[in-house]
């Protein structure tokens, strides 16, 4: 197998991946903007949806067991919609029904997931674990870069082929064939979210012991390790560095409830820190949000947890931070973008670093449209907060900076426009809406 080239060396494909085009959106949304009149501190109670990234891999992990499965709280997302169009493609039937999805696996007929699907989200590829596992075959498009790098996909490969999958690169697209994957020791020296969940996916039918040393502990992770337990998987370790998955002969489907979502919840809590509000957000698990918690502390919040709710006031102005971005449990990169929003306001000059992805700043130039003082060395940016941001039209560049635009704007003096919020749309339910539930002045216009 040829892992090396076509996955590091892959070129950035500029609508790929976090950045690119929601599918569908050209049809329903094509040009929607927001409208935000900054300088309101946010009230109020927000409810949590369901976790994008732990909904995505268990949608894909439905294939390993036929039959009919049923999701529950499952955000309604750009990118929940389509991973059920890879799905449907497969030949599986999935409906969406207020959360719950269900994905009937029975008649799955195809084992290509297509490049024009792929291209627009690359967690379709958790389909190729699955896929191997239970038909011994998969033809899955490589995703290709993304907005702020290349984001490889080598440790998914490598993993698979020491498992026995025999794997080519034809014509952009990942060509697979196991007669029968059997277990391996497979060592990360990278902590791998989306490795972890395809090694772990497809080691649960393998014959024999899959062991993974340097797994990651995110909750999307462990969330998956106990739903493929449900479904009749034999895991241990879930949650630690070293897991072991014991290969079972079949999987049944199962009935489950995604978990909710933790960069959602943080957030709304960067949203109320930065307007100086006091918010409560709702169905959350403080736990998993607790790098930020601490981060808001620093910053000067007051917070409270609950058990399922985190209540946030604002202070008048942040204090500055220090943040490196790590492998849960640290300091997820996931909030880096929405944490240096709140940086540009702060009261002193904060260092952020994102060890994770080394070129994750495209908000950076339009946080500086916004009046944002940030200058970037390398993955290091220093942000010398500045008293206020002024409203100016910016463009949304992928998931999370989207958000750290919207948060800008809801402090910002005056009228920002954001264009292109199809970004924020592939992974925040409703974010104008709850948004305004809380007293921003935000408003959702077709451009
Ligand atoms: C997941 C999340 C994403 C988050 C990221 C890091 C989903 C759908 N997406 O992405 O929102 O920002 O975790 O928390 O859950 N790497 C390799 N080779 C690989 C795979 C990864 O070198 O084969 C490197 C990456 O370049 C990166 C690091 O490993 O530096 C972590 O990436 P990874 O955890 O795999 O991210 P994703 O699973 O793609």
């Amino acid at each position: 197998m040829d892992v090396g080239a076509g996955t590091h060396t892959q070129p950035h494909a500029p609508h790929a991946t976090e950045s690119a085009r929601a599918p569908g959106a050209k049809k329903t949304q094509p040009m929607d903007a927001l409208i935000i009149e900054g300088g309101r501190p946010l009230a109020g109670r927000v409810p949590i949806s369901g976790a994008k990234n732990a909904a995505l891999p268990v949608m894909a992990a439905a294939l390993l067991a036929p039959g009919e499965h049923v999701l529950r709280n499952v955000p309604s997302l750009a990118d929940t919609r389509t991973m059920a169009r890879v799905l449907e493609k497969l030949g599986a039937r999935v409906e969406f029904n207020d959360h719950v999805c269900r994905i009937d696996t029975t008649r799955v007929n195809s084992v290509e997931a297509p490049y024009d699907l792929v291209r627009t989200m690359r967690a379709s590829i958790y389909v190729l674990g699955p896929l191997l596992a239970r038909f011994a075959a998969a033809r899955v498009s490589l995703p290709g870069g993304c907005a702020w790098g290349p984001r490889p996909v080598n440790l998914h490969l490598e993993g698979l082929n020491a498992m026995g999958a025999a794997l080519d690169i034809d014509h952009g697209y990942i060509v697979g064939k196991s007669v029968k994957l059997a277990g391996a020791h497979i060592r990360h020296e990278t902590v791998s979210v989306g490795a972890t969940a395809q090694i772990m996916m497809a080691a649960t039918l393998a014959s024999g012991t899959t062991i993974i040393e340097g797994a990651a502990v995110e909750p999307d992770i462990t969330e998956l390790g106990r739903v493929l337990i449900a479904c009749g998987a034999r895991i241990d370790g879930l949650g630690t560095r070293t897991v072991s998955i014991h290969g079972v002969e079949r999987l049944q489907p199962i009935d489950c409830t995604i978990i909710p979502d933790r960069i959602e919840a943080a957030t709304f809590l960067a949203a109320a820190a930065i307007t100086g509000g006091s918010v409560t957000i709702d169905h959350c698990d403080p736990e998993h949000i607790a790098a930020t918690i601490d981060k808001l502390t620093e910053a000067g919040c007051d917070i409270h947890a609950g058990p399922r709710e985190v209540t946030i006031s604002g202070p008048v102005r942040p204090a500055a931070l220090k943040i490196d971005t790590q492998p849960y449990p640290g300091f997820p990169t996931d909030m880096q973008a929405q944490m240096m929003a709140l940086c540009s306001v702060a009261d002193g000059t904060s260092i952020i670093t994102d060890t994770i992805y080394l070129d994750r700043f495209t908000h950076v130039p339009e946080l500086a449209r916004l009046g944002a003082r940030i200058t970037l060395d390398q993955n290091t940016a220093t942000i010398d907060g500045v008293e206020r941001l002024q409203g100016a039209p910016v463009m949304a560049t992928d998931i999370r900076a989207s958000a750290a635009l919207v948060l800008a704007a809801l402090v910002a003096q005056g009228t920002t426009r954001i264009s292109r919020i199809y970004h924020l749309d592939r992974g925040y339910e409703a974010l104008d809406q709850k948004l305004a539930a809380l007293g921003a002045r935000i408003e959702r216009i077709k451009e």
